[in-house]
């Protein structure tokens, strides 16, 4: 088994030290354009091999699309993140045409793999993922919904004083600061909702703050997070890799679920060895189809943009 990430930057690290951690593959190539970079992380990665407990290696490559060959899943970093201040929108322009060259190498060495987005603006990404490889839509995953899904039950646990793996909590629509969607109807405390643990206005702080979420880090560290983004990431693959059919929020290719048509965007899916298996339907009442029909809006209107590209 080979997993490949692309672009060894801080997110794409992160997510291959996770997987040689979680022992996800034999080997995991780490692919950055800088050249020397993937190289030494791998090395030091591997340096953690007796450390850690882990078996597999991490094999790092400058460019070298041909070392990747074979990959079940390929996961795409590439990019450039966010500086404090900037939305994840703004890096349209200078993310599709790597995510599009990246896409469309990869795919030439491992035409059988399931491709993971990562890379900003996500939803856009993954969108143009789809479109451009022609792959079966199954096959193209966007990873914002695992991320921001975490990032809310971290700001519920800290509300509640509560171990956060107690909690149940999804975040669907859009991964962006004003498109994302904290299911706060659905989340839940041990089976009990969160609504009967908290005051309805510190329950939308939590909202508030989960959108927020990326650029609460970003502000503080002065680029983008990567310790969950890779925590995330490594979590999705496990679920293709081990065939886990575990259910997280992805962005995926809408074809009338939940009510849109020819976009991708986050929806609670089955991850399996195929990719995504099938979308859950949450039932969403008036307010959140409303706000995941406005979420679909400035998603599309991003899309758009990829035409001048
Ligand atoms: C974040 C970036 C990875 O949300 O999108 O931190």
């Amino acid at each position: 088994m080979k997993i490949t990430v692309v672009g060894a930057g801080n997110v794409g690290a992160s997510c291959a030290e996770s997987m040689v951690r979680m022992n996800l593959a034999e080997e995991i190539v780490l692919l950055d354009i800088k050249k020397g970079f993937a190289e030494g992380k791998a090395m030091d990665m591997n340096q953690c091999a007796t450390l850690h407990g882990f078996d597999g290696k991490v094999t790092g490559v400058t460019s070298d699309y041909a070392a990747t060959a074979g990959s079940s899943v390929i996961v795409i970093t590439s990019g450039i993140p966010r500086k404090p201040g900037m939305t994840r929108e703004e890096l349209i322009g200078t993310n599709a045409g790597i995510v599009k060259s990246v896409v469309k190498s990869a795919l030439e060495y491992s035409p059988e793999a399931v491709f993971v987005v990562i890379s900003n603006p996500m939803d856009t990404m993954t969108y143009l993922a789809a479109k451009e490889s022609g792959l079966p839509v199954n096959r193209i995953i966007g990873m914002g919904g695992i991320l921001d899904s975490s990032r809310f039950k971290y700001y519920l646990s800290q509300a509640m004083s509560c171990p956060p793996s107690d909690l149940q909590a999804v975040v669907i629509g859009g991964h962006g600061d004003t498109t994302m969607i904290p299911l706060t109807r659905l989340a839940s405390y041990q089976s009990s909702p969160v609504s009967e643990h908290m005051s309805a206005s510190d329950l939308e702080a939590v909202k508030a703050s989960t959108m927020v979420g990326g650029a609460t880090l970003t502000g503080l560290i002065g680029t983008s997070a990567w310790y969950a983004p890779g925590a995330a990431g490594a979590a999705l693959t496990a679920s293709i890799v081990r065939d886990q059919k575990k259910i997280f929020p992805c962005c995926v290719y809408l074809d009338g679920e939940y009510g849109q048509k020819d976009i991708c965007l986050g929806v609670p899916v089955v991850i399996g060895a195929n990719g995504w298996e099938h979308i859950v339907d949450y039932q969403l009442d008036d307010q959140e189809q409303a706000a995941f029909n406005a979420s679909a809006d400035k998603v599309r209107a991003m899309n758009a943009v990829l035409a001048d590209f």
